[in-house]
Parts: C-alpha cells; sequence; structure tokens
C-alpha cells in the first residue's frame, strides 16, 4: 500500500500501489469536479515524495500549464502514485 498525507487537514490515505489518485474523492476534502484535467480543482502542492508519483501525462501538462501549476504542483486526478508516500497539501 502506499500512503498520500493532506497536510492541512492532517489526513493519512492508504491506497493501493499503482493508485490513480482520483481514489482519494470522498475521502479528503479535495474536490474532483471534472476529473478530466481541465478545472483545476484537484490541484495539489507536493511537499514530499514526487519521486514517488507518475510524470504527469499529457492531459496533466496541459492542465497545469492554464492552471499557472509550478514544478511541485500535480492535478491528483491524473497522476498516479507508484508506491511509498507522497506528502500534498492545497
Ligand atoms: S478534477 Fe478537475 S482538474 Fe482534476
Amino acid at each position: 500500500m502506499a500512503t498520500v498525507e493532506i497536510k492541512n487537514e492532517g489526513k493519512k490515505i492508504e491506497v493501493p500501489d499503482g493508485s490513480s489518485l482520483v481514489e482519494l474523492e470522498g475521502k479528503c476534502s479535495i474536490l474532483f469536479a471534472c476529473k478530466a484535467g481541465t478545472c483545476g480543482s484537484c490541484k495539489v502542492k507536493v511537499l514530499e515524495g514526487m519521486e514517488n508519483l507518475e510524470p504527469a501525462n499529457e492531459t496533466e501538462k496541459a492542465g497545469l500549464e492554464i492552471f499557472g501549476g509550478s514544478s511541485d504542483e500535480r492535478l491528483l486526478c491524473q497522476c498516479k502514485i507508484k508506491k511509498g508516500k507522497v506528502v500534498v497539501e492545497y
């Protein structure tokens, strides 16, 4: 299992290795309005463990460009966790 810590909620959520992080919907307060990388509601800052996320797909890259995402930000609806722990805040 992999762990996503939502720092500003003080929550640690376990998901299977290789999961899409859209899995976090309903388990935290992050909104997943479109789940298509087009609304920016699921954008988070990665504080630790970026290496444990799969590289951004083309949809995520395009979305981050639109929403002004810096290199430490990701759209959770588009990314997958490989394993280990990732710490994010929004
Ligand atoms: S839910 Fe809209 S960009 Fe992720």
